[in-house]
């Protein structure tokens, strides 16, 4: 007989059908002679619920049923005289398919994030990471739906490249040469013409460059694929193998960004409450207390717009009335995630899109503001999270972007094709960056970021 996934078992109320189910066994608890079932097939957060007598099966089957074991139940359906749950399976056959004993290690409940990480290759099984994952799926759709309905074109932009997008120098190099007989010329320097790509090359830290060339293509794109960073920061809001999704528009101005900005993560958020009811449900239950009504809320507000410079009289003004902060935050400082989180979650209490940063602190390639000190940089920072997007207007100019690009010493070399865009045919764009594990940890209403995604690389953590 054709199984019946526990997401539409739950919904069938053909009670006295006979029924297939497969499954993990959650839980088994039993009291004279009738056992019953948790199981789950992870279509659902919702278990389906297996009765049975353990006369009617052979012992050795029923000694199989354990926390953790995979089984095949054929029953019949009936409704169930339990509350919470419509429906429930008796079963008249059950088959173990895949035996678990007891060196499991999902077998206590309450297991901490901690051990959890250690047995990441095992803790999709659990409820909540379940529900984190089908939350994170659901994301994903509503993105590649957002972007589609609105005219935009995904585009693939490559993951090995020669350029350091941000400038940062957090690259992850990409080598076949052999590490231990590496030659070096008289100044010192590596000869990467027999390398495979017969030059320096890196995995991506963003995909921005090549979206312009995109954008100013095709009118609007997004990108959304794996980033790298070998930034050596171990925070719960930093992974060295994060996916982002890189929206890039031709004749965007910063209000224009600004919008769609806001519009785009509504829309994520909106998505969430509408189509993952009952995983948001567990989650506000058993993780975070204030997680529906922080996601219902956000779409009630309007986003700050904040300039940079009138951030920092804020949060100079806290620091007057006995605020302390550990890191500085005078004009000209690149903000810590503490002073984003103050003017998140204390002063406004709402989210924030930053702008015009002083040019220091930001990437060459945004849009420089007439005063010649600020760019025109649109940041969006989130209660819980701090910097959730990060985005700017682009310097259309090629004279000024070429200005900026000498002051910074930077090589032209290998941006050449980048240059192209801005000497034929320049046009005003603009885009951002959005961190999907960011978002993820928002809607779920985690802590860390390396409960989000899958299999986390942070530093000395490349496992599974
Ligand atoms: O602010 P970032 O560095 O901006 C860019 O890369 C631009 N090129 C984007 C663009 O304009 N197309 O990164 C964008 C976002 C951040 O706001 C943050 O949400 C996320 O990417 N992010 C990270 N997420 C997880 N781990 C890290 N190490 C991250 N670094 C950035
Ligand atoms: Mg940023």
């Amino acid at each position: 007989m054709k199984r019946t996934k526990v997401i539409d078992a739950l919904k069938r109320t053909d009670f006295g059908s006979e029924i297939t189910v497969m499954g993990w066994v959650r839980s088994k608890r039993g009291s004279k002679g009738i056992f019953f079932i948790a199981l789950n097939d992870g279509s659902t957060i919702k278990n389906v619920q297996i009765v049975g007598e353990d006369e009617k099966f052979p012992e050795d089957t029923v000694k199989l049923i354990t926390t953790g074991a995979c089984l095949r139940v054929v029953g019949t359906l009936v409704e169930s005289p339990a509350a919470g749950q419509a429906s429930e399976v008796q079963a008249k056959e059950i088959e173990v398919l895949g035996a678990c004993d007891n060196t499991y290690p999902l077998q206590k409940k309450g297991a901490s994030w901690e051990y959890l990480r250690t047995v990441a290759h095992m803790r999709p099984r659990t409820n909540t990471f379940g529900a984190i994952l089908r939350i994170r799926h659901n994301m994903a759709m509503a993105i590649h739906t957002y972007f589609h309905e609105h005219g935009f074109y995904y585009f693939h932009t490559p993951l090995i490249t020669a350029s350091d997008c941000e400038g940062a120098g957090n690259m992850f190099q990409v080598t076949t040469k052999n590490l231990y007989d590496l030659k070096k010329d008289e100044q010192g320097k590596i000869d990467y013409s027999d390398d495979f790509f017969g030059q320096q090359v890196a995995l991506t830290v963003s995909g921005q460059l090549e979206g312009e060339l995109g954008a100013t293509a095709l009118g609007q794109i997004y990108t959304f694929g794996p980033t790298f960073r070998a930034e050596n920061s171990n925070t719960p809001r930093h992974l060295a193998e994060f996916w982002m999704i890189e929206p890039e528009m031709a004749f965007y101005d910063k209000q224009d960004l600004m919008d769609l900005e806001e519009d785009f993560i509504k829309y994520c958020v909106r998505w969430a409450l509408d189509n993952c009811r009952d995983d948001l449900e567990f989650l506000n239950k058993m993780v975070d207390k204030t997680l529906i009504e922080r996601l219902e809320g956000v779409l009630k507000e309007t986003f700050v717009r904040l300039p940079y410079t009138e951030g920092i009289e804020i949060l100079q003004e806290a620091i007057r009335n006995g605020k302390k902060f550990e890191f500085p935050c005078q004009w000209g400082d690149d903000l810590a995630s503490e002073h984003e989180r103050y003017l998140v979650e204390e002063h406004f209490r709402k989210p924030v899109i930053m702008t015009d940063y002083p040019k220091e602190i930001k990437a060459f390639y945004m849009k420089l503001n007439e005063d010649g000190k600020t760019m025109q940089g649109t940041d969006v920072l989130f209660p819980q999270i701090g910097e959730i997007i990060g985005g700017s207007v682009r310097e259309e100019s090629y004279d000024k972007l070429m200005a900026e690009i000498n002051r910074r010493g930077m090589e032209t070399e290998k941006l050449e094709w980048y240059l192209d865009t801005r000497r034929w045919g320049s046009c005003p764009h603009a885009g951002f960056g959005l961190g999907f594990e960011r978002l993820i940890l928002f809607v779920t209403g985690m802590q860390n970021i390396r409960d989000v995604i899958p299999f986390p690389r942070t530093p000395k953590n490349c496992e599974f």
